[in-house]
């Protein structure tokens, strides 16, 4: 176990914002937590759980310690005849592991196909694509209490699944380390999640009536690389805010001036509405200011051209914040991780 100093974390972040961390160290098993809890470093700083860094947003140096997971592995647990229950390891790459779930086809993830990011950090915003949300399949998650240095799972129950939302990112926030996550996969009678429009759209182009697991796959890979800039080549971190919960009236009121506003239902007193749309009507789509921006394709994103630092995709995200509460008197929520 190695705990560096002063590390640059441009490399391990999507939105490649050149920050520092004051201490970092990379966590490949257990016994290494263990050590690490035990260490000074640990103690006497702050501390910051990194995955994939797909969702967060450095706003200045971390003068702290970095714990970045790097828990491989993926194992069978149990199976039966309809369906099995696999384990992943916390630092596995997300993408990587649905592709080996599809190859085998294990139904249950494909919609979940390209999404960046590690498998650690899956449970943490209960990642969700194209109709299909992770809690749909997740059986349990294992980790580490960072405060009492023991191990727990949790069952799906005890995560707290919400809309992009789990027990992990309030009470147990920098508390604890997820270091596994298993989840259960159909091996037959699966049904395939093909509702969603623009999945139908793929599909139907293909002419293709019964879609096989690998087909919804690359179906979801084809919408997400049309829509979705590749981090590798721009930086960004996919969706910067959460599609906001709505009053029913004041979504009424809107699609009563916009008939095209999409919205979807949740109940009787609230509706949830596109933050990419709201954003796009108040202009911002493919607004390039400086080194930073409004994708052209999905204005939920917002990118760094190159050579930005947080702070000014900070700011722009409040910009954005400003104006469509100006225009349609919704706040929405930022979905990044912001340090
Ligand atoms: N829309 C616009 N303009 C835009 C973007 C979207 O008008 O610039 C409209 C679309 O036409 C559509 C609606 O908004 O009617 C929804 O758009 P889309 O299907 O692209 O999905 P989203 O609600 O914008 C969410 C997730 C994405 C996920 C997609 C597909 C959130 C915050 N985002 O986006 O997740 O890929 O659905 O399921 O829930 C991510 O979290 O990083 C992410 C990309």
């Amino acid at each position: 176990m190695v705990i560096q100093e002063n590390i640059s974390l441009q490399p391990f972040n999507t939105f490649g914002i050149p920050a520092t961390a004051r201490y970092l160290v990379r966590i490949t098993s257990q016994a290494e937590l263990e050590q690490v809890i035990q260490h000074p470093v640990y103690r006497n700083n702050r501390r910051f759980i990194l995955g994939g860094g797909s969702n967060v947003l450095f706003t200045k140096n971390f003068d702290g310690l970095v714990m970045k997971v790097e828990i491989m592995g993926k194992s069978l647990v149990e199976e039966t005849t309809e369906s099995i229950l696999v384990t992943a390891g916390a630092g596995e790459p997300w993408h990587p592991f649905v592709m080996s779930c599809v190859e085998q086809s294990l139904g249950g993830i494909e919609n979940l196909s390209l999404i960046p990011g590690t498998v650690g950090a899956a449970p943490i915003q209960n990642i969700g694509a194209y109709g299909v949300e992770l809690k749909q399949v997740i059986a349990y998650v294992d980790g580490i209490d960072l405060d009492a240095g023991v191990s727990r799972r949790f069952t799906r129950d005890e995560c707290q699944f919400e809309y992009r939302d789990s027990v992990f990112k309030h009470t147990l926030k920098e508390k604890f380390l997820i270091s596994s996550i298993t989840l259960r996969l159909m091996k037959k009678n699966h049904p395939m999640v093909t509702h969603y429009g623009a999945i139908k759209e793929v599909l139907n182009e293909k002419k293709i009536d019964h879609p096989t697991i690998r087909d919804v796959s690359n179906a979801v890979i084809a919408i997400r690389r049309s829509k979705l800039p590749d981090p590798t080549l721009l930086g960004n971190a996919g969706s910067f805010f959460k599609n906001p919960v709505v009053d029913v009236n004041l979504a009424r009121s809107i699609q009563d001036k916009y008939p095209s506003a999409p919205v979807y239902p949740i109940d009787n007193q609230f509706v949830k509405m596109a933050a990419g749309w709201l954003i796009e009507q108040c202009g911002w789509k493919g607004k390039k200011i400086g080194r930073v921006g409004v994708h052209d394709q999905q204005a939920l994103v917002l990118v760094n051209f190159g050579g930005a630092n947080g702070e000014e995709i900070h700011q722009l995200a409040t910009e954005i914040q400003q104006s469509v509460l100006q225009k349609f008197g919704i706040t929405l929520m930022m979905e990044v991780n912001i340090l």
